[in-house]
C-alpha cells in the first residue's frame, strides 16, 4: 500500500478485520519490519488519539517515529504556489515535503478542512502536494475530507460488538458551537457503505454529505425514525457540507441553542434496538451526547478509541511490506 486514504486502499474488508484481529492477538509480532525504517507524523492540528495510537502503532512494528507539530517550533509554511512570500511565512511546502521526506521511510499527515475554498478542501490540496512531492507512501490522519484511520477503527469496533450479523448502523448529526469539518462522517460513510451492515445517515436539511461519500445510503431527516430499531448509534456533528447549500460550505446553519433536541439521550436510546454508542472523540458532552449514554455500558467510546492503534497498526504494516 502507497497511499491510504480511502476503503478502497485496503482492499478486501473482510482480510483487513482478519488481520485487525491477528494484530490485536500479538502486536509485536512483526518488529523485523520496522526495523531501521522511520515513520514521520506531521500534524498541522491538534490531536490526542491520533498522535498517541499512531505512534505506538508504529513502535509495535519496531519502527523509529518522528513528530512534527507544524504550528510549534517549524518555520510557519506557505502552501500556496505563486505567492511573493513577504508575510509571516518562510518555508514553501514545496521545499519543505522533499526536506522532510528525506528524513524518513513512512509519511502520515494531519491537515483540516480550511473552509476557505470547497474546491481546495475537497480536492485535498495540501494532502496531494505530499504525495506528489515526497516520493513516500503517504497515510492520511485526518485531511480536509477524509479520517481513514479513524473509520477502520470504527469497523474493526462494530464487528468486535455486533450482535447480528448485519446490524443497523446509524451516523446521526449532532449540535455543536463551533464549525467543524466533514472528515469523519464522509469516511465513516464510506466504509459503512462498504461494510455489511445496514447503514442509515440522520441529520437536518442542509447537512446533506457529499454524494462520493454517502452514496445511496438511506438518509432519513427525522433522527427519531432513524434510530428505530438501530444497534449503533454513531454520533457527530459537522458544518454544512456545501452540497444542497453551495454558499453555506463550512458553516454552522443554525444557532446551536435551537438545534438541542439533536443531542442523542436516552429519549432516542430508547427506540433503539439496545445499541451501542459511538463517537471517534473528543466529545463536547450534552453537546453531542448526555452523559447518561456516553457513560452507560452500551458506549464504545473507549474501545473504539483503543482500536486506533490496530487500524493504524494494519495500515503501517502494510506499507512497510511494500516498501
Ligand atoms: N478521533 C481523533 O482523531 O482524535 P484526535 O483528534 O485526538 O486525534
Amino acid at each position: 500500500m502507497r497511499i491510504f486514504q480511502h476503503v478502497a486502499d485496503i482492499g478486501d474488508l473482510n482480510a483487513a478485520l482478519k488481520e485487525a484481529q491477528e494484530v490485536k492477538r500479538d502486536r509485536f509480532q512483526w518488529q523485523h519490519l520496522g526495523k531501521n525504517k522511520t515513520a514521520l507524523l506531521i500534524f498541522f492540528n491538534n490531536s490526542l488519539r491520533t498522535r498517541l495510537s499512531t505512534q505506538k502503532a508504529a513502535m509495535n512494528l519496531g519502527m523509529n517515529v518522528i513528530v512534527l507539530d507544524v504550528n510549534q517550533g517549524a518555520w510557519k509554511l506557505e502552501t500556496e504556489r505563486g505567492v511573493v512570500m513577504d508575510g509571516d511565512k518562510s518555508e514553501h511546502l514545496l521545499e519543505a515535503i522533499p526536506v522532510m521526506a528525506s528524513y524518513c521511510d513512512i509519511i502520515g499527515v494531519r491537515s483540516f478542512a480550511r473552509f476557505e475554498s470547497r474546491k481546495d478542501d475537497y480536492e485535498e490540496a495540501i494532502l496531494q502536494q505530499f504525495i506528489k512531492y515526497s516520493g513516500k507512501p503517504v497515510f492520511f490522519m485526518e485531511s480536509a475530507t477524509v479520517h481513514p484511520l479513524q473509520a477502520f477503527a470504527d469497523l474493526i469496533t462494530i464487528e468486535e460488538h455486533k450482535p447480528i450479523a448485519r446490524p443497523k448502523v446509524v451516523l446521526t448529526w449532532a449540535p455543536h458551537p463551533k464549525a467543524l469539518p466533514q472528515a469523519v462522517p464522509n469516511s465513516f460513510a464510506e466504509w459503512m457503505r462498504a461494510a455489511d451492515v445496514e447503514f442509515v445517515v440522520t441529520h437536518p436539511e442542509g447537512y446533506d454529505l457529499d454524494p462520493q461519500f454517502v452514496g445511496d445510503a438511506r438518509v432519513e431527516y427525522d433522527q427519531m425514525r432513524a434510530f428505530e430499531g438501530a444497534d449503533f448509534i454513531y454520533a457527530k456533528n459537522w458544518s454544512c457540507p456545501g452540497v444542497t447549500r453551495p454558499d453555506d460550505y463550512g458553516k454552522v446553519l443554525d444557532d446551536y441553542h435551537t438545534m438541542m433536541d439533536w443531542t442523542v439521550s436516552s429519549r432516542q436510546m430508547a427506540v433503539t434496538n439496545n445499541a451501542a454508542f459511538m463517537h471517534c472523540l473528543p466529545v463536547r458532552r450534552n453537546m453531542i451526547v448526555t452523559d447518561d449514554v456516553i457513560e452507560a455500558p452500551t458506549s464504545l467510546v473507549i474501545p473504539e478509541a483503543a482500536n486506533r492503534e490496530i487500524s493504524a497498526q494494519v495500515v503501517l504494516k502494510r506499507m512497510l511490506e511494500a516498501l
